[in-house]
């Protein structure tokens, strides 16, 4: 049993395979998190404070026997607003007297086999109910009447425990929660650095590592999405600790809205970090008898580096996160044409590229953006899914059957929360997106953003994907969402309601999502978000795979595609080979083949010699597909540490297969190369495929070998292929 009650300690024992939690109920009702990290057999956690220095600034509970007991000092589990703990509050609601003083004291527990469905959001799942055990402990407000339900799942296999948090209004009197974080962790010491991915357009999730110092260091978004330019992902990492050792924890949101993780070192080096919905910009009213579901945290602890911390969230999503048929079968190999042709094809210029796209073994052609309504640029149409006449002259339908004639299946693109003031819809119903009374809408790409909240422009978007969907046969969705929220107001939320809008957002886009897969089971849909704008694992539970970035030079791309690997799977990163010159057809297609593998680009432009390369490509994405898409990823040498060259590897889950990719980002002279290898068999021999050669793991992983012969000019690439068989 991984999770444990000891009635005569009062501790909640939560042990997964790599770390071991500690939760205790105080007196008074106090619930305390007593320990998170490396795992610990024994029991003997009765003296363990996190400091015992008190002072008279640091406020007491009378009714307690321990006079050096503060909740200021002592590690509040689920700390309230206003109420002796003045470091960060998890939660703050505010009552109906008209404050947002907030105390959540223990009531009791339930162990559940299995984990619970969050009610209309997306998060982690297992199929057994053996796989997973969860506790959920019920706190209450003994003044005001909220409860809030501390919901914790720990995994059988992985070093995982999944959070959420879930608030009730168990008095007569509304409330309004200002603040409710999905997890709030209290460590003993702060000597961690603090990890995050930052980023912008075309150059998504780079990775900031930093000491942390006293005070507050926050990541967050409040663009609507989960954006380009924060991911709902933070770690902390031992001072020292690297890529393969040292302590790491590391939190994700599965959310794909507005969201904030703090983390406060306070002035005894105490530390705290809190995740989940943005405080800014969110208020939510809660009616007596109503509840409120917090988006999912998934926090991961490992004493082996930011390494395992990454195979770990990758196993996790693989296994139960990512739904639905393409899960575990294989999904098709596809050639988009939106870096071919942007908005200027026509039905023939589509099945030309089909005609070429199958010489060389694509399975899928992608129609991007331009399809629908008069669309000829940006500025128009958004909303109207209806074809394009002009465009696609003997209607969508025929141009299909040409196309899966030449043997592809065929994909479409929209972008279904936006719509064009140049559209249909919108002369129908201006009414129908975001804005708020007396102030004129900002634009941004000539789209405003659709009220998601509504069920009747839901239900519009819902029936006109629906019949595109249903009357072609099309395999294939790209969601794409070009703008973030501004002037985010409903015309049909009351004002005390107002600034739960983008929270209900999100959620109206999870339930349309919801929908159409309902309708539309063996549907795979892409993510994207103008490239990697809403790369999280709420998007990961509806679309199995996401466009990692509009930047689609191979160069540039590493270092897109080693900070997405901190947490998210090579499985699921959108990656394509495309026409930027910066390096040859054999490096963009290695790169393209540590993610999803596809073209993107007019096939009719390449030359003889290019299309054999891609030919050879599509047919290593084949040759290599279960090794790519589940195996364990090992980065060897990164981009952010390295300015010259950087390589990984991808190693079966029986450490019986290897794949090693190494791109030269910038030629130098010094030619030495020792590449120890990592995550294989010592005990194994290995067959180096590229020259016959065989090497024992041991040898592999402790003496390495010099790579110096292989090609190192500027934008050039090699990859090793090793196997074992004994
Ligand atoms: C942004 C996406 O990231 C691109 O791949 C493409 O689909 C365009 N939108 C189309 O407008």
């Amino acid at each position: 049993m991984p999770i444990r009650f000891y009635e005569e300690e009062k501790l909640f024992k939560l042990d997964t395979p790599g770390s071991t939690a500690v939760l205790q109920i105080y007196d008074e009702g106090y619930l305390l998190g007593l320990y998170y990290g490396a795992p610990i057999p024994d029991m003997h956690f009765d003296n363990f404070t996190f400091r015992d220095y008190f002072a008279s600034f640091c406020p007491r509970n009378e009714n307690l026997r321990d006079r050096f007991f503060s909740p200021d000092v002592f590690p509040i589990e689920y700390s309230g607003f206003g109420t002796g703990d003045f470091r960060p509050a998890a939660v703050a609601i505010r009552n109906a007297d008209g404050n947002d003083c907030t105390d959540f004291r223990y009531e009791s527990y339930v162990i559940r086999p299995g984990k619970p469905k969050l009610e209309g959001l997306p998060a982690t799942y297992v199929t057994d109910e053996r796989d997973a055990e969860t506790l959920e402990i019920t706190m209450l407000d003994r003044t005001t009447g909220a409860a809030a339900i501390l919901s914790y799942t720990v995994f059988e296999t992985e070093s995982v425990i999944a959070r959420s948090v879930r608030i009730e209004n168990r008095s007569e009197r509304p409330m309004d929660i200002e603040k409710v974080s999905s997890v709030s962790l209290n460590l003993p010491d702060a000597d961690y650095d603090f990890i995050h991915l930052w980023g912008r357009w075309a150059a998504e999730r780079n990775l900031q590592r930093t000491p942390l110092r006293h005070g507050q260091q926050s990541v967050s978004s409040v663009r609507g999405s989960s954006s380009h330019f924060h991911n709902p992902f933070a770690a902390l990492a031992r001072r020292g600790a690297d890529e393969d050792h040292g302590e790491v924890y590391g939190v994700n949101l599965v959310y794909s809205g507005n969201f904030d993780i703090t983390v406060d070192v306070d002035s005894y080096e105490t530390l705290r970090l809190n995740a989940g919905i943005a405080p800014a910009g969110f208020l939510w009213h809660l009616l007596p008898g109503e509840s409120f579901q917090t988006p999912e945290a998934v926090t991961v602890f490992t004493t082996d580096g930011l390494g395992e911390m990454s195979r770990i969230f990758h196993r996790l999503y693989l296994h139960n996160l990512i739904r639905g048929r393409y899960k575990t079968e294989r999904r098709p190999v596809l050639i988009n044409a939106w870096e071919g042709c942007f908005f200027d094809f026509d039905d023939e210029k589509m099945v030309s590229f089909a005609a070429r796209a199958a010489e060389m073994g694509f399975e899928m052609l992608v129609m991007d953006d331009g399809w629908f309504g008069h669309r000829d640029g940006d500025d128009s149409s958004l909303g109207d899914w209806f074809v394009y006449k002009d465009k696609i002259r003997g209607g969508l339908g025929p141009m299909i059957e040409r196309i899966r004639a030449l043997g592809l299946k065929f994909g479409i693109w929209f972008e279904p929360e936006m719509i064009s003031p140049d559209s249909k819809l919108y002369q129908a119903h201006p009414d129908w997106c975001l804005r708020v009374p007396g102030r004129p809408n900002s634009i941004a790409r000539n789209q405003y953003v659709l009220d998601m909240t509504r069920e009747d422009v839901r239900d519009n978007i819902f029936e006109q994907m629906r019949k595109i969907l249903s009357e072609n046969d099309i395999a294939y969705v790209k969601w794409d969402f070009n703008r973030n929220l501004t002037e985010a107001g409903s015309a049909c939320l009351p004002a005390e309601r107002g600034e739960e809008i983008f929270h209900r957002f999100v959620l109206g886009t999870y339930s349309l999502l919801e929908r159409l897969l309902a309708e539309f089971p063996d549907l795979l849909i892409e993510g994207c978000s103008g490239g990697g704008g809403r790369f999280d694992p709420g998007m990961l539970y509806y679309t199995p795979q996401i466009w990692t970035s509009d930047n689609t030079d191979p160069i540039e791309r590493l270092a897109i595609q080693f900070g997405t690997s901190l947490c998210y799977p090579a499985s699921a990163m959108g990656a394509h080979v495309a026409k930027c010159p910066r390096t040859g057809y054999e490096t963009k297609g290695n790169i393209a083949l540590w993610g999803t593998f596809g073209c993107e680009l007019d096939p009719n432009t390449l030359t003889e010699e290019e299309k054999t390369i891609i030919r050879g490509q599509v047919a290593d994405y084949h040759r290599f597909y279960d090794l790519l898409h589940y195996g364990d990823l090992y980065r060897v040498t990164t981009p952010f540490e390295n300015a010259f060259r950087c390589a990984w590897e991808m190693v079966s889950p029986d450490k019986r297969e290897m794949l090693f990719t190494n791109v030269t980002m910038r030629f130098s002279h010094n030619r030495k190369y020792i590449v120890r290898f990592k995550g294989l068999n010592p005990a194994l021999t290995y067959r180096l495929e590229e020259t016959g050669e065989e090497f024992s793991g041991a040898f592999l992983m402790n003496a390495g070998l010099n790579l110096g012969c292989y090609p190192f000019g500027d934008g050039e690439s090699f990859r090793l292929y090793f196997t074992a068989d004994r």
